[in-house]
């Protein structure tokens, strides 16, 4: 028996204005999409947009509805838009923003498991890294170079 260790490295940002201009601008466009997020049920407001290698720019927000395990989240309302609309373009980062009516997120918020495994599929298959940027409305923003370095001991393919 032998204990290993699984580390992560992410990199944290005050605020949006210490972003590269690309990295701002991306979230500035998710804040974008958030703001027109459905989510009349749990007033949680999330928006992503996810640039591709051909310099597109695709959101998504999520889509809630009265059955509420309907609903869709933001990164996947945004990563399978992104899938179907360019399924030969590889996504070079998908930044991430929420927002809630009933309080002020101040602390950054990741993509659920669901979601971390949806983008881990597009990871692997386009053999590149998708970075990742996150924060909840205002205060600081995570970034991780893979989506991989946010889900260790991923199911994947290679199992089936
Ligand atoms: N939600 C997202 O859009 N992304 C996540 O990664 C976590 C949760 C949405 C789903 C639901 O509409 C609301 O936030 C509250 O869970």
């Amino acid at each position: 028996m032998k204990k290993i260790n699984v580390t992560t490295s992410a990199t944290l940002f005050e605020d949006i204005s210490q972003l590269s201009t690309e990295d701002a601008s991306l979230m500035q466009k998710a804040v974008e999409a958030r703001h027109k997020a459905y989510a009349p049920y749990s007033k949680f407001n999330v928006g992503a947009a996810i640039l591709l290698d051909n310099g597109h720019v695709v959101l998504g927000n999520n889509q809630e509805n009265a059955a509420y395990p309907s609903g869709m989240c933001a990164e996947r309302v945004a990563i399978w838009r992104a899938g179907s609309e360019f399924p030969d373009m590889k996504v070079k980062k998908i930044a991430i923003t929420a927002s809630s009516e009933n309080s002020t997120v101040n602390k950054p918020v990741g993509p659920c498991g669901a979601c971390r495994q949806t983008l881990s599929e597009y990871e692997i298959n386009q053999k590149e890294p998708i970075e990742i940027l996150f924060m909840g409305e205002v205060g600081q923003i995570v970034k991780t170079e893979s989506l991989l370095s946010l889900l260790p001991f991923s199911f994947d393919s290679s199992y089936l």
